[in-house]
C-alpha cells in the first residue's frame, strides 16, 4: 500500500503462484522468508485463536505467534498433535496447525499426509513453511506439496527466495481472501520497503527449475554421495532426507572447535549450538549445493576424517547423550 508496488513485483507474484499451480491472486511477496512467516501469523492470529505448532518449526513462526495462544506438539508426533487439537476444539475462533516441510536443523521431512488429514478432519487450518523443500523435493521441485500431492490441501504455504532461488525475499501462497487480507492488514507489508529491482533475478530462477531440471538431480546425487561418505566415517547424520546435512556431535565446545578446524581446512560449515538446538544436540550443519563438485565433497570428507580422528566425534556423541541423560 505504501512501500511501492511495481510491474516486477506483480510479475514475481504471478510467477510464484503459478509455480505452485495457483491463480495470480493467490500470492503475496515479502522482503524475507522470516517476515513472510512472522507477518502473516501476526496479522491472522489474535487472542481468540490458537496455533498448534511442531516444536521444531523455524523461529520466525514463533515470532509470529506473539499475539495468539500457542500449543506445541512433539516433533512429527501425530498422536500428540491430535490430542491437542481435540483438547482445544470448540474453545477458539480459529485453530491453525503449523509445520515446516523440511526441518531446518535436522533436514528431516514433515509427516504431511497424516498431519493434513488430522488437521482438516477437525476443521483446523494448515500452514506449511517449505523453505528447505522447494527446488529439492518432488518430481519437478515443487517441494512437499508435490511430494505428498497436497497442492489443494494446504491452506497457507510460506517460503523463501533465499535458498533454492539464490536471492532474498519470501512469499505466501493462500486463497484470494487471505492473500488480499495480508496485503491490506499486514503491517510489515504496508509500512516497510518492498523488494528492490534486484529481485527480478528470482523470476528467472523460478523458470530455471523447469528449464534445467538436471540441477535438482545433481543436487540429489551430491547429497547421496556426501551422506554416504559421512556415514562411512561412522558419523551421525540423524534423520536428514534433504540437502541439509547435520553431523551430530553433542558437546557444544567440541562442536565449536570442529567448526574452526573445518574452516581452517577451507570448509565452511555452521556450528549449531543451544538455543538453536537442545544443549545435548550441538552439531555441525551443512547445506549442499548442486554446483559442489566431487572433488570439493571429497575435500570436505577428508577434513571430516581428520577431525573425527582428532576429536573422536563418532564415540563422543554417544557418551555426551548418556551423560546428559544421567544429569
Ligand atoms: C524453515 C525456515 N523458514 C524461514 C526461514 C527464513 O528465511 P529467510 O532467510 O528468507 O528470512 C529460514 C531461514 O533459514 C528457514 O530455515
Amino acid at each position: 500500500m505504501i512501500g511501492g508496488f511495481f510491474e516486477f513485483h506483480r510479475t514475481l507474484e504471478i510467477k510464484i503462484a503459478s509455480f505452485f499451480k495457483k491463480t495470480s491472486d493467490c500470492s503475496t511477496i515479502f522482503t524475507t522468508g522470516y517476515t513472510a512467516n512472522s507477518a502473516t501469523l501476526l496479522s491472522l492470529l489474535q487472542k481468540e485463536d490458537i496455533a498448534i505448532v511442531d516444536r521444531a518449526v523455524h523461529t520466525s513462526v514463533f515470532e509470529g505467534l506473539m499475539m495468539t495462544n500457542v500449543r506445541m506438539f512433539v516433533h512429527n508426533n501425530i498422536e500428540h498433535l491430535e490430542r491437542i487439537i481435540k483438547e482445544v476444539k470448540g474453545k477458539y475462533r480459529t485453530i491453525m496447525v503449523i509445520v515446516d516441510g523440511v526441518y531446518s536443523q535436522d533436514g528431516d521431512i514433515s509427516l504431511l499426509n497424516e498431519i493434513e488429514t488430522i488437521t482438516h478432519l477437525h476443521g483446523a487450518f494448515l500452514m506449511v513453511d517449505d523453505a528447505h523443500g522447494v527446488g529439492i523435493l518432488g518430481k519437478t521441485g515443487r517441494g512437499v506439496l508435490e511430494k505428498f500431492d497436497l497442492f489443494d490441501k494446504v491452506d497457507l504455504l510460506t517460503g523463501t527466495f533465499s535458498k533454492t532461488f539464490a536471492n532474498i525475499g519470501g512469499y505466501v501462497i493462500a486463497n484470494p481472501e487471505i492473500t488480499s487480507f495480508l496485503k491490506f492488514q499486514s503491517r510489515q507489508q504496508i509500512f516497510s520497503a518492498t523488494a528492490s529491482p534486484a529481485s527480478t533475478g528470482i523470476i528467472k530462477a523460478i523458470e530455471l527449475i523447469d528449464e534445467e531440471p538436471e540441477w535438482q538431480q545433481k543436487l540429489l546425487e551430491n547429497v547421496r554421495y556426501f551422506k554416504n561418505g559421512l556415514l562411512y566415517l561412522g558419523l551421525d547424520v540423524g534423520t536428514t532426507a534433504s540437502a541439509i546435512i547435520p553431523v551430530k556431535i553433542g558437546d557444544p565446545h567440541i562442536t565449536g572447535d570442529v567448526g574452526r578446524e573445518l574452516l581452517e581446512a577451507e570448509i565452511y560449515t555452521n556450528p549449531i549450538l543451544y538455543p538453536a538446538v537442545a544443549k545435548k544436540d550441538a552439531r555441525i550443519r551443512m547445506s549442499l549445493m548442486a554446483t559442489h563438485t566431487k572433488s570439493q565433497l571429497d575435500k570436505a570428507l577428508n577434513a571430516f576424517e581428520h577431525v573425527n580422528k582428532k576429536y573422536k566425534i563418532s564415540e563422543l556423541k554417544r557418551r555426551h547423550e548418556k551423560e546428559s541423560t544421567q544429569r
